[in-house]
């Protein structure tokens, strides 16, 4: 028995995108299997840890508790599309020069999440990154190194 597909359209980081996918399929799931774009990291896949965060229609999301259909039309931004001609993003360049990653499986989420932090609020203080990354864990830093990061980027971009 075949099972049902569904054809989809969206842009993922400025590229048209076009698809069939199992409509139980996770946005997630889609970005990784289908697309490569492995820096959406997976951990709880249940909405806890914001690993899997990403923005569609500039908003961020968590892309393990969203269907792959639900994103037919809308825009995609991973962490992929951040750096461009080989040059980091002024986020990922201050998470860099204030060490705010280890091991690194918190990060694509911390970015893009930050992205959209700075985007809404680009005079954003210390104590508003460090409420606004309240949605997403790090194991590893401690985040006072990844708000300082956020805004260091914030100034940068402005
Ligand atoms: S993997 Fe999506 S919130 Fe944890
Ligand atoms: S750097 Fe390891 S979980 Fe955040």
């Amino acid at each position: 028995m075949s099972t049902e597909q569904h054809h989809i359209s969206l842009t993922v980081n400025d590229r048209v995108t076009d698809a069939e996918v199992e409509p139980r399929l996770s946005l997630a799931d889609f970005l990784r299997r289908h697309l490569s774009l492995v820096g959406t990291h997976l951990g709880c896949e249940q909405g806890a840890c914001g690993a899997c965060t990403i923005l569609v229609d500039g908003e961020s999301v968590r892309s393990c508790l969203m269907l792959a259909v639900q994103a037919d039309g809308s825009e995609v931004e991973t962490v992929e599309g951040l750096a461009s001609n080989g040059e980091l993003h002024p986020i990922q360049e201050a998470f860099r020069q204030k060490q705010g990653l280890q091991c690194g499986f918190c990060t694509p989420g911390m970015l893009m999440r930050s992205l959209e932090l700075i985007r809404d609020n680009p005079t954003i203080t210390h104590e508003e990154a460090r409420e606004g990354l309240a949605s997403n864990l790090c194991r590893c830093t401690g985040y006072q190194y990844i708000v300082e990061a956020v805004v260091d980027a914030a100034s940068e971009m402005r």
